[in-house]
């Protein structure tokens, strides 16, 4: 055998060795907990045979272990480019098989080389946490890595699409990598998020609660709003990955992948209002009839389902959609909504994806607790993040649009490029009743009637200012339309919009409420 040959085997040789991460028993015991490896993941994740590895031999800087697992190469965490749908990606993936996955100062600097590759060269990072958080035998070395990541993670904000798959506990500050990146996927019973664990928890404050009912899938998918994608399997999350990566591009300055265009397979959008303005409905159903093949990508699904998120497209390009659900709460805008909604807009804008926004609302939703909670914080972020966003928006009022909630939704104020209502629209300062109950409460009290004056009156405002035409009269809305019409005029609109040019006054940065 010549002597190149016996380098090569070698190479295979330590190849081989490197693809057995922490070893046969901590390999099984990730299975028994019903997770993939690092690199199963990895490999699913990504196109077939796309893989290309970066820094398989790098070792860790200290001896963590201190008996024959020195040896081991990677330090922990898998790095490499591949593809996603045929477009390039950078990925790395934790390894809980050695040493927990936790966080040392070789395996950051693998990670940080690969967040820099991913901003030079412009295209998505994927980063799959699975760790211990910061490894604790490499001491500050272990922080000042954490600290490089979140660096980097707001460098490249807003340049390329970062997106975080939680798939094993990330606890401590390693949680702020994902909570800086755009989207955060997480697996039931699989992933675990939380800033102080359990233990912390009854040691500090005497109270018992388990790791899954603290930070598990469903708590940051329902209340914490932290995920943006649930997935009962791992293989169901890579599936969600993939298809996100379909609406979104590669970074800031190029368009979302074209598709052939297709019509809606829905299209009984003329029905799906009921007459009565407080009767509910899905507006999922209306998008429905909005997109290309009826296709929806719902984002953040479980989270504050008051209001709709998501990707769609029209004419084959991807669109954001933004929308009350009068199904819940009957659409109205609260402290979770309203972080929903803007953090939405904001990812479109900076991604050149138009968005439409479909306006069914009455309002703010009143009450102490939304008060103290801070709606009038929250609230300013959705007039914030559409003043702001300079790509194509178009706004379609389905139904009610009373008061602030009508100037949030993107109206025309705002910097709406198009505005279209529904015939049954109702854009006015607050809904009939409330409204007749303040401007002639003295005249209702002081009849004999009072119900019977009150009705006229709701009747008589109903006509008056609770209507599409009002609106449109001051120009306000652009068209009343049909809701047949609806496709074709966001074909129409999106079309003329397309090299849509807004700049903003020159400073430093806004200061967003945050
Ligand atoms: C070094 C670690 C480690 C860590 C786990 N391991 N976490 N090694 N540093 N942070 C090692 C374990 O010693 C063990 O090694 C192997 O990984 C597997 O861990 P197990 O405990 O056997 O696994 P499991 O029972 O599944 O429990 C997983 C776990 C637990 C819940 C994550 O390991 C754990 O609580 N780890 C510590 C978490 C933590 O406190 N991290 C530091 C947070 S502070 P052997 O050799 O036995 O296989 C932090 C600050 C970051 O992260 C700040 C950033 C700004």
């Amino acid at each position: 055998m010549s002597s190149n040959q016996n380098k090569n085997r070698e190479l295979q040789k330590l190849r081989e060795q490197v693809k057995h991460g922490g070893g046969e028993q901590a390999l099984e015991k990730q299975m028994a907990l019903g997770k993939l490896s690092a690199r199963e993941r990895i490999i699913d994740i990504l196109d077939k045979d796309s893989f290309q590895e970066y820094d398989m031999f790098v070792q860790n800087s200290n001896a963590v272990f201190e008996d024959d697992r020195k040896e081991i190469f990677g330090d922990g965490v898998i790095t490499g480019t591949g593809t996603i749908n045929g477009m390039p990606v950078c990925i790395y993936a934790q390894d809980f098989t050695v040493a927990g996955g936790s966080l040392g100062m070789m395996h950051a600097k693998k990670i940080v080389k690969i967040m820099d590759r991913a901003l030079k060269m412009r295209v998505p990072l994927i980063g799959i946490n699975d760790s211990g958080g910061a490894r604790i035998q490499e001491g500050i070395n272990s922080l000042a890595g954490y600290g490089e990541i979140f660096y980097r993670n707001t460098m490249a904000s807003g340049i390329i699409p970062q997106i975080s798959v939680v798939l094993g506990p990330c606890a401590g500050g390693a949680v702020y990598s994902p909570a800086l990146t755009d989207f955060v996927f997480v697996v039931n019973k699989i992933s675990k998020m939380f800033i102080t664990g359990p233990e912390v928890i009854r040691t500090v404050l005497g109270e018992k609660i388990s790791a899954e009912d603290l930070g598990g899938a469903k708590i940051q998918s329902e209340i914490s709003g932290n995920a943006h994608f649930f997935a009962n399997s791992e293989l169901e999350c890579f599936e969600q990955v993939k298809k996100l990566l379909e609406y979104i591009p590669q970074n800031n300055s190029v368009k979302s992948l074209h598709k052939s265009p297709s019509l809606p397979k829905r299209t009984d959008i003329e029905n799906i209002i009921p007459s009565d303005p407080r009767e509910p409905y899905d507006v999922k159903h209306i998008i429905e009839c909005l997109t290309d093949n009826s296709e929806f990508l719902e984002v953040r699904k479980m989270f504050a389902p008051n209001a709709v998120i998501g990707f769609g497209r029209i004419n084959g390009d991807s669109v954001g959609f933004v929308a009350n659900q009068p199904a819940v709460m009957a659409g109205v805008l609260d402290v979770d909504s309203s972080d929903k909604v803007s953090a939405f807009v904001r990812f479109c804008d900076a991604f050149s994806i138009p968005i439409v926004t479909l306006v069914d609302l009455p309002g703010y939703l009143p009450g102490v607790d939304q008060e103290h909670a801070g709606v009038i914080r929250h609230g300013a972020k959705i007039l914030y993040a559409y003043s702001e966003a300079t790509v194509p928006t178009i706004t379609v009022i389905l139904r009610k649009a009373y008061g602030g909630g009508y100037i949030a939704m993107n109206s025309i104020h705002l910097g709406a490029d198009s505005v279209f209502a529904w015939p049954n629209a109702e854009i006015s300062v607050m809904g009939p009743e409330s409204a007749v109950n303040v401007i002639f409460r003295k005249e209702i009290m002081a009849a004999d009637n009072p119900e019977l004056i009150k009705q006229k009156k709701i009747e008589e405002y109903k006509k008056k200012f609770a209507s599409p035409y009002v609106a449109a009269g001051m120009g306000y809305v652009d068209a009343v339309i049909e809701p047949s019409e609806t496709r074709t005029m966001l074909e129409h609109a999106l079309k003329v919009s397309k090299n849509k040019k807004a700049n903003l006054p020159e400073k430093k940065h806004g200061l967003i409420p945050m």
